[in-house]
């Protein structure tokens, strides 16, 4: 019974545990930040997402989500390609900037747009919300063609990442690592400003927490029945890129019916060719960052 209440108690965290837990990672204002997410992980969270939002906003110069929202994917038959699923998903509504975070990404998302009017990245399946010091500068790099734009910009910014109560599987830095190795992405379609748009999708994350002991800013903190992680994107890029010059299939599920082994298929036929970055080689983000700080 004694032993019950004391779990019951522990895993009933508030504004003041996370505090703690990113004082001792050393996360602060001073640095821009993007945050991964599962409410329930913690055990009870009291004053729910909001309590989690105020902690991380008090804690970052730039408070940067995924807002992504994978249902808006359309599948018209003309595009059809053999790394598409066997059995697409009906085609999804048009994005709108009010659409709903997918479930996968989260609740606290999802209110860090409905609550806090988190400025939104116009992408019709993979935004990102942000509100901060660099906000403009992060969403506006995203296009169409370049997904994880904003995550270079975080790059130039040396921001970090907080993991709470989730792995890798759930860091979307590591999908800028990839882009930067050369990894091939995948065609995918979603309506936008009225028209059919191409934009690109990666392989699978379900074997990213092959990177955990390869990072070196990594640092973990135990809160609730969970743990928050704070890394620098600039640790996860670089470290993803030296993992996939190793291998470059490093990081792919091998689940037989997973697009990951198309991917695989791509890069067996044509290699991989690194590349860099364009928006940030020429300058654009960089001199737009210089002007807002
Ligand atoms: C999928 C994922 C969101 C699921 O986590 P989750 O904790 O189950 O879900 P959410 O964070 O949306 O939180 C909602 C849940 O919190 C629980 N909850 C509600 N209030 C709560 C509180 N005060 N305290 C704790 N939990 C609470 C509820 O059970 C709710 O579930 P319900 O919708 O069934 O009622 C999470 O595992 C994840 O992967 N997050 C990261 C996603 C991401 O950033 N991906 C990047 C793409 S590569
Ligand atoms: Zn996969």
């Amino acid at each position: 019974m004694f032993n019950f209440v004391r779990r019951a108690w522990n895993h009933n965290i508030n504004a003041i545990d996370l505090e703690r837990a990113l004082n001792q990672l050393g996360v602060g204002q001073h640095r821009d930040l993007i945050a991964h997410s599962s409410l329930s992980a913690f055990g009870f969270v009291q004053g729910g997402a909001p309590t989690v939002i105020d902690v991380l906003q008090r804690n970052a110069r730039t408070l940067v989500m995924p807002a992504f929202t994978y249902y808006t994917l359309v599948w018209p038959n003309h595009k059809k390609s053999g790394d598409w699923p066997a059995f697409p998903p009906a085609d999804g509504p048009t994005w709108r900037p009010d659409s709903p975070v997918s479930h996968d990404i989260g609740r606290i998302p999802q209110q860090y747009l409905e609550l806090y009017q988190a400025v939104r990245s116009h992408h019709p399946a993979l935004s990102f919300a942000a509100l901060g010091q660099n906000t403009n500068s992060i969403l506006s790099s995203q296009t169409l063609e370049h997904p994880y734009a904003p995550i270079g910009v975080l790059y130039a910014l040396d921001a970090d990442i907080v993991l709470l109560g989730v792995d890798h599987r759930s860091n979307t830095t590591i999908h800028y690592g990839e882009y930067l190795a050369g990894r091939p992405m995948l065609e995918r379609y979603a309506y936008f400003r009225g028209a059919l748009a191409q934009t690109f999708f990666p392989n699978c994350s379900a074997a990213f927490n092959a990177i955990q002991g390869h990072l070196t800013s990594l640092e973990v903190v135990g809160v609730g029945k969970t743990q928050v992680q704070r890394m620098s994107v600039r640790d996860v890029v670089d470290t993803t890129l030296k993992m996939l010059a190793r291998d470059p299939e490093a990081m792919l599920c091998s689940y037989n019916g997973c697009r990951c082994q198309h991917v695989r298929d791509k890069i067996r036929k044509n290699g991989v060719h690194s590349t860099q970055d364009s928006l940030l080689e020429q300058g654009q983000v960089l001199s737009g960052l210089r002007r807002s700080s």
